[in-house]
């Protein structure tokens, strides 16, 4: 069979993952982080939005990151080093409400202080449930993100649960509520693998631009 450059593009896999390895959890604004100034993407979205099981298909790993049975447990940001050339940054879920305030209330200068304080942050993929509206922590963390003016993209998870028909009008209406093109909110679904690649090359954009605040 011919295949057209158009088919032998989508078959190409955007992020082919070679090496990867866990370096280890930041568990205070000011404590440990890795060395290596590697560019970073980070993760991040309420709890239970999926991300630990979006980052495990991104990197077509099982069980790379812990996807949880209790959510709200994950309180570090986790650091993955892929491919020897750059690091995913897994941010600790918010909004959980089953969580004592105390430990809510750590998670918000942690989380700040990271984005506020990585140099080698290259941009970030913020993880809204397609089901549900954006919630108040959501809007809040979209609006941090903005004022840092750190590059974003949307990925839109859980699609699968969505009837077919709704994804595309889904994906466009919270592309206008939140002021975005629609090119910037990737539908997702880490049961059936779809927006998997997509994903995957705006990773790789992101990676690819110049660090948008000097080192
Ligand atoms: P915390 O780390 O606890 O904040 O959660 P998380 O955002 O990492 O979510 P996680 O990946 O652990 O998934 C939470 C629950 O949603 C689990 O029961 C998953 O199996 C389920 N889930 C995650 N992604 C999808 C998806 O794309 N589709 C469906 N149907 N379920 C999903
Ligand atoms: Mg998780």
């Amino acid at each position: 069979m011919r295949t057209t450059p158009e088919r032998a593009a989508v078959v190409a896999d955007p992020l082919v993952i070679r090496h990867l390895e866990f370096l280890g959890g930041m568990a205070s604004p000011d404590g440990w982080r890795p060395e290596s100034a590697l560019p970073e993407i980070a993760f991040g979205g309420r709890s239970n939005v999926g991300k630990s099981s979006l980052l495990n298909r991104l990197v077509r790993r099982k069980a790379l990151a812990r996807v949880s049975q209790t959510p709200g447990k994950t309180r570090e940001i986790n650091f993955y080093l892929v491919n020897r050339a750059f690091t995913l940054v897994d941010l600790p879920g918010y909004g959980y409400a089953r969580v004592s305030k105390e430990v809510r209330a750590q998670w918000r200068p942690l989380i700040e202080g990271y984005l506020r304080g990585s140099t080698a942050l290259r941009g970030v993929v913020q993880l809204i449930d397609a089901r549900r509206e954006p919630t108040p922590d959501d809007l809040q963390m979209l609006d941090f993100l903005a004022e840092l003016e750190v590059p974003a993209v949307i990925a839109l998870t859980k699609v699968d649960k969505l009837r077919r028909a709704e994804v595309a009008g889904r994906t466009a209406t919270l592309a206008r509520s939140l002021g975005l093109d629609e090119d910037q909110v990737i539908p997702f679904s880490s049961v059936t693998g779809e927006g998997r690649d997509e994903l995957a090359a705006a990773v790789v954009a992101l990676l690819g631009q110049a660090p948008w605040r000097s080192e």
